[in-house]
Order: C-alpha cells, then sequence, then structure tokens
C-alpha cells in the first residue's frame, strides 16, 4: 500500500455541485469521505468575509460585477446555484463563519485560499486569522495563496497557522525563493510535479508539504499518490476517494 495523502474536495464536491455552494460542501462530507474542504474567501465592500472564487459574482451568480462593489445582505440575494443548473436554483454565499461552523460541526479540514491576487483586500490576513482563533480551529484550518507577500504577512501575524505557497507555473531557483518564504507548505499545480519531478523530495527536505490540485482524473490522481503528495486536492472527490482507498487502503 502506498502512503495516504490527504483527499480534499476542491470548492466543495464541484464536480457535481455549484461550487463553493452550502450544498457543494455538504455533498462532499455526506456523498463522499474526504479528509478536507478547500475553499476561497474574498471582502464584501461592508467588510463581510465571503466564499466565493472568483472576485467578480458573474460567473457563478445570477448577478455581475466585483464582490468588492457589494454588501454582504446584496450578496446573500444572489443565487450561486442555478448557474450550474436550474435543479440547484436557491443556494446562497456563505459567509466565512458560517464554513468555519460546518468544518468544525463535519469534523473536516479546510484549506482556505485567500483570494488577494486580483482584487488586493486590505486587512484580509487579519481577519481569517481573527475567525480562525475566534471558532478555536488553529489546527483544523491552514491557509493558501497565489499572493505570497500575504502569506509572509499571515505567518508573520500568527505563526500557529500553517501557510502554503500556491503556484501554476515553474519558477527559476524554486529552492532559493522558498529559502525566503516562512511558509510551512507547498501548493503546486499538479503538472509541475510531473515537469520537475525532484520538487518533492526538495520540498520535504525543507520539511514543507506538498499539497497538489486541481487533480480531477484517475490517471494523475494515481500519479500523484505515487509521488509521494501529502494532499490531493480534487473537484471530483468520489473519484479521489474511490482511486485512494483501492491504492492506499481506507
Ligand atoms: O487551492 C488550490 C486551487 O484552488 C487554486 O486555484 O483558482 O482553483 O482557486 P483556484
Ligand atoms: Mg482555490
Amino acid at each position: 500500500m502506498m502512503k495516504k495523502p490527504l483527499w480534499f474536495a476542491h470548492r466543495g464536491f464541484s464536480g457535481q455541485y455549484p461550487e463553493n455552494s452550502p450544498l457543494a460542501f455538504q455533498m462532499a462530507v455526506e456523498e463522499t469521505h474526504v479528509d478536507g474542504i478547500e475553499s476561497d474567501v474574498h471582502i464584501s465592500k461592508d467588510g463581510e468575509l465571503v466564499i466565493m472564487h472568483d472576485a467578480e459574482v458573474d460567473r457563478t451568480s445570477n448577478g455581475s460585477g466585483f464582490i468588492k462593489d457589494y454588501t454582504y445582505e446584496e450578496l446573500l440575494q444572489l443565487d450561486i446555484g442555478s448557474w450550474k443548473s436550474p435543479e440547484f436554483a436557491g443556494q446562497h454565499i456563505w459567509n466565512f463563519d458560517q464554513l468555519l461552523d460546518f468544518c468544525k460541526e463535519t469534523k473536516v479540514l479546510l484549506n482556505m485560499e485567500l483570494k488577494n491576487y486580483e482584487v488586493f483586500y486590505e486587512g484580509l490576513e487579519q481577519r481569517v486569522i481573527d475567525a480562525i482563533v475566534a471558532h478555536d480551529m488553529v489546527d483544523q484550518v491552514f491557509v493558501s495563496s497565489f499572493n505570497h507577500i500575504s502569506m509572509q504577512e499571515f505567518k508573520r501575524l500568527y505563526p500557529d497557522i500553517k501557510t502554503g505557497l500556491l503556484y501554476d507555473k515553474p519558477f527559476l531557483d524554486i529552492d532559493k525563493y522558498i529559502e525566503r518564504s516562512n511558509a510551512d507548505n507547498m501548493h503546486p499545480r499538479y503538472m509541475l510535479l510531473q515537469y520537475q519531478p525532484e520538487l518533492v523530495q526538495l520540498y520535504h527536505d525543507r520539511g514543507m508539504k506538498v499539497n497538489t490540485w486541481t487533480v480531477n482524473d484517475e490517471e494523475n490522481i494515481r500519479d500523484m499518490i505515487q509521488r509521494g503528495v501529502d494532499c490531493i486536492i480534487s473537484n471530483n472527490a468520489d473519484i479521489l476517494c474511490r482511486v485512494a482507498d483501492e491504492m492506499c487502503g481506507e
């Protein structure tokens, strides 16, 4: 049997349900046995931490425009289910507290991605820290971002929460780059580990976990397990669990 990585449902069970919706989170827990959920957070006009992938609501709701230009009350009016299929109409955006409550209650891990690379939300790091601490979930949540300056700041503000550097393109001298970082983990897009197979060992030698995404098909899930990654994030939590159980045992 291979080493068992952690399994994560990307934006909830987004392969089957509307991404980052309450239904997608519930179904990840009810219909699969993932260890955790990955999700994305922004800040509304009136300072609420809200759960959505894009900085704009257009793609995954019946509204249009930037999250930062809407109040939380306005965002609550949006339907975030029917874009996927009419049968999912009536899903409404969650705030970060609701997602934390859900993860606490269902005892799943949470990888919270700070979406601060298009809109640079002031104070997002401290707001996320305060919510995690208030829920007493420091050991149940780890964060990540494509904005590595944000992750540096996050770790400086609160060293007890694990941080990760997301990236989706090959770097020159990544070993030197990560020496300058205080991050705990690396979050590479999975094909980068196929392009540079030596990276898994390099990160492990530095004591960093390798949490990879978004691995949706059986062949690449198998490949990532064989490469010894620590966490696999997938839209298809059902396929992920089936393949992983087969290779690593339940
Ligand atoms: O956290 C992994 C993955 O979610 C990063 O990219 O664009 O799907 O949020 P994205
Ligand atoms: Mg994400």
